[in-house]
């Protein structure tokens, strides 16, 4: 019989009225069920919160970061299990699954380490002008309150715990919403801070419907909003509520740059097979994945036959199988929406170098040059194994290339010249700047966010640790300083 996976109502394993099919995007098997909670009982989770806010606030650090070690340990203890859901829900090979909850375990220490040493107050004097003579200004951090954390499909572990584990250290309240194709990796994080002795009502796992959202967004209890998704949902929330404080984690269509410099058959080989790997892990569907290569002129001929020959190499298929590089999209329509794209920019004119066809739910890792400008691929988020080449001529035009995009999350750049690197910097606009490698990489303890369409705000746990937070400044008086 399938199992019902029960949420998580102020801490308390519950289930509803209905449930929802969970169903793997390789073979259409049910996984599992999961329970949807009731509009009552959402507004029971978000008073709930609401209510335990200032106690939770007031948790010593060492409790909060004890409850966040524990979670980082029994994920490590349940690796291989949690492994095998996300990929049986998300249909993420079983290489990339067991690695995101090794991410995940760090996110939890991290956290722990941050909240030890978090908000130790920053004393300023005063004095320096005559009107403060005696005063001294004590700047701590408090949350802001509650916050919704909407978590997307293509991390289902990984991009809950980037939500809920600042909260956690920094003693706000949570309500986490996972993604409707893939609830089941954070309801099993709901297990495992159900185990902790965090406050009831300060974290909740609830698989809101979608449509049911606008209104849960719309709640003033909750004045912090942490979204992960489309800029589309993303920039639909923060117009909606323009007075609260929205993270937006959006997408992007991440430029690897292959400069002049880079070009020992070595280089070329390390550069071509990162392209590769980066641009088909997941499928494509993460939004730092390589979408455009831009090579300058005279590396172009020499990395182009490596990148198809790396591309053509990756394994593609069950992803339950430790060989496989590349599993199914999400579902098929997100498939044929990548054949359309492909299908378009073919017909426009440019070349299919590899690819190009569609298996259900599984796209082929597909490699296309000469893209005109103005076709879909071109300028939107592909989300999908496909990357596009571009020529060009020299550092300056491969830079204002990478800009020439609504997006701007990470790009990477393949060069060994340092001042190269710092032009890279100081150029490109993006969040993050990867030299020497793709721009899908990512720690999860350093800032990570865009600008231009790709969002507002940062992750990376300290990042969000601030964001969940203000600064308030107490002075005080009449002191000796
Ligand atoms: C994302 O798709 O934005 C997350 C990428 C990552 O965490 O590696």
């Amino acid at each position: 019989m399938t199992s019902i996976h029960a949420f998580w109502l102020a801490g308390r394993q519950t289930t509803g009225e209905t449930t929802f099919d969970v169903t793997s995007p390789w073979d259409g098997r049910l996984v599992a069920k999961a329970a949807v909670p009731t509009d009552a009982q959402v507004e029971e989770a978000v008073a709930a919160a609401y209510a335990v806010r200032d106690e939770f606030a007031a948790t010593p650090a060492h409790a909060r970061a004890a409850a966040l070690d524990h979670v980082s340990r029994r994920l490590v203890e349940r690796t291989e299990e949690i492994a095998q859901l996300i990929s049986a829900e998300n249909g993420k090979p079983i290489k990339w699954a067991r690695g995101e909850v090794g991410r995940a375990v760090s996110v939890f220490r991290f956290a722990a380490e941050e909240a030890r040493r978090f908000n130790g107050g920053e004393a300023q004097r005063l004095d320096t002008d005559a009107g403060g003579q005696g005063r001294l200004a004590l700047t701590r951090r408090f949350p802001k309150g509650v916050v919704l954390g909407i978590a997307p499909f293509n991390f289902p572990l990984n991009l809950c715990a980037h939500k809920v584990a600042p909260a956690i250290a920094v003693g706000a309240p949570i309500i986490l919403k996972p993604a409707p194709a893939t609830p089941l990796s954070g309801l099993i994080l709901g297990e495992l801070l159900a185990e902790t002795d965090l406050p009831a009502g300060s974290w909740s796992v609830l698989p809101v419907a979608n449509d049911k959202m606008p209104a849960l967004v719309q709640d003033e209890r909750m004045p912090v909003i942490s979204f992960t998704g489309s800029d589309k949902v993303g920039y639909a929330i923060m117009d909606s509520v323009p007075r609260k404080h929205c993270t937006l984690e959006l997408g992007g269509n991440g430029a690897a740059v292959v400069l002049g410099d880079f070009s020992s058959d070595e280089d070329l080989d390390w550069a071509a097979s990162r392209i590769a790997t980066f641009s088909n892990y997941q499928g494509g569907q993460s939004c730092i994945s390589v979408q455009r290569v831009i090579a300058d002129t005279s590396v172009y001929d020499r990395l182009v036959p490596r990148v198809v020959k790396a591309v053509e190499a990756q394994v593609t298929g069950d992803p339950s199988d430790p060989k496989t590089d590349v599993g199914p999209l999400v579902n098929e329509d997100a498939a044929k929406r990548v054949e359309s794209w492909v299908d378009e920019a073919v017909k426009a004119g440019a070349q299919l170098l590899t690819g190009g066809k569609r298996d259900g739910a599984t796209y082929a890792p597909t490699v296309l040059a000469d893209v005109p400008a103005d076709v879909t691929i071109a300028c939107e988020e592909v989300f999908g194994p496909v990357l596009t080449l571009k020529k060009v001529d020299g550092e300056a035009e491969a830079f204002a290339a990478v800009n020439d995009s609504k997006y701007g999350l990470q790009a990477g750049v393949f060069t060994h010249d340092l001042q190269t690197a710092f032009r890279a910097h100081r150029a490109l606009e993006v969040g993050g700047v990867v030299i020497g490698d793709a721009p899908s990489y990512r720690a999860d303890q350093m800032p990570y966010g865009g600008v231009k369409q790709s969002g507002v705000g940062r992750e990376g746990v300290r990042y969000a640790m601030d964001d969940y937070t203000y600064e308030r400044v107490m002075v005080l008086t009449g002191l000796a300083l």
